[in-house]
């Protein structure tokens, strides 16, 4: 299947050596990078190695993991370019997670001012969110994405079939963020996604949910680039999720990324029926699913407290009200919801004792 986006060509398919053998036939005099981290280049490089094309490419290996996706990774893919000969026609392909794909990115995007960028994502998070939209980016001084453009890679190549040597809790990471797409989407969406198997699904069939959920974040980030309205819609979840994440952070109850979504839209459910009138039966439904299929973490009073702060940490001085975005119904977006201290804590309790 192949997305001719504003801003992207995305092909989701499992041909995926026969279409960057196509796209590179017309890079034949260009330079071309790799960048990937040690388990993409053992588990995904051998997939496409053989490409004419990618053969006489310089591959650059960076470590994985959140705590590698700073400045000095960065500096050693603009290293790597300057000393292999990159100019402006070259081309830098991120064939990896959401890391390799945001921080490639970005050094692709500032490396002479911008060279050509393609992405392979091989997570399930980064083949339905981290590899479109155009956010690129590296952490800085302990701020995640502190430092990053808005920039679109010139084709994606998503293939769910890398997905076959990831940990199972990156799979329902990913998951997450389909669900999420569904639920702003419309509940034809949710109903389609929740009938499957994540644990079961082939990957022809995961190809095809794959393009829905792309398509879903596509229209989104097609109508509002930069995020200054509409787009605010795939934070659904995100407020809350972001703080769980952190609470847990660095402790031996670390949860993924997605895991701290699914949660958080679970409590971002029960506001959007306190604030915006979401129907309690919908939101009961969708509870029991995420409940399910995500572990309900373990929270205790103290944490009340703490979730609270990490939730306002950035918004300390418009006082203690919070911007949310919730739901209506399933894809009736409500923007820039002002939620109440109280209400949160209404939340946190209703959500400890499900
Ligand atoms: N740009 C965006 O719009 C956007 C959206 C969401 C998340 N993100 C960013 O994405 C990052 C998280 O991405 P992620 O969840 O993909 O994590 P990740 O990139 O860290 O990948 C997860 C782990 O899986 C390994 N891996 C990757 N592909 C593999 C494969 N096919 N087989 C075996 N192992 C494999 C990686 O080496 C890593 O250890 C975060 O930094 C987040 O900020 C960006």
């Amino acid at each position: 299947m192949k997305l001719d986006t504003k801003f992207s060509t995305i092909y989701i398919s499992s041909e995926i050596q026969k279409i960057l053998t196509e796209i590179l036939q017309n890079f034949k005099n260009r330079k071309i990078f790799v960048i990937v981290d040690e388990n993409t280049k053992t588990n995904c490089l051998p997939v496409i190695k053989n490409i004419e094309g990618i053969k006489n490419s310089k591959i650059i290996e960076l470590e994985s993991g959140e705590s590698n996706k700073g400045i000095k990774s960065l500096e050693k893919v603009w290293s790597s370019l300057t000393e292999n000969g990159a100019d402006r026609s070259s081309m830098l392909i991120n064939l990896g997670g959401g890391i390799i794909g945001d921080l490639g990115g970005f050094a692709a995007s500032t490396f002479k001012r911008g060279i050509d960028f393609i992405n392979i994502p091989t997570t399930l998070l980064s083949q339905v969110d981290a590899s479109i939209g155009g956010k690129t980016g590296v952490n800085f001084l302990g701020l995640k994405n502190e430092l990053g453009v808005f920039n679109h890679p010139k084709y994606v190549i998503i293939d769910s079939s890398f997905n076959r040597t990831l940990k199972k809790e990156h799979i329902s990471s990913g998951w997450a963020e389909m669900l999420k797409h569904a639920l702003i989407f419309n509940e034809k969406d949710w109903d389609n996604l929740i009938s499957n198997n994540i644990k079961q699904i082939g990957f022809k069939e995961l190809n095809l949910l794959i393009a829905r959920s792309v398509s879903i974040k596509n229209h989104f980030v097609e109508k509002d680039p930069f995020e200054k309205d509409i787009r605010k819609a795939l934070n659904f979840g995100h407020t809350f999720g972001h703080a769980f994440e952190s609470l847990f952070m660095n402790t031996t109850n670390e949860i993924s990324h997605g895991e701290a979504v699914a949660h958080g839209m679970i409590c971002e459910l029960y506001l959007s029926g306190s604030f915006c009138d979401f129907s309690t039966n919908k939101i009961d439904t969708m509870v029991s699913y995420l409940l399910k299929t995500y572990n309900k973490l373990k929270l205790n009073d103290a944490d009340f407290e703490k979730i609270i702060d990490l939730i306002g940490h950035d918004k300390k001085n418009e006082g203690l009200n919070i911007n949310f975005t919730l739901l209506e119904d399933f894809g009736k977006i409500k923007i820039n919801q002002n939620c109440k201290r109280e209400l949160l804590i209404e939340t946190l309790n209703w959500y400890k004792n499900l």
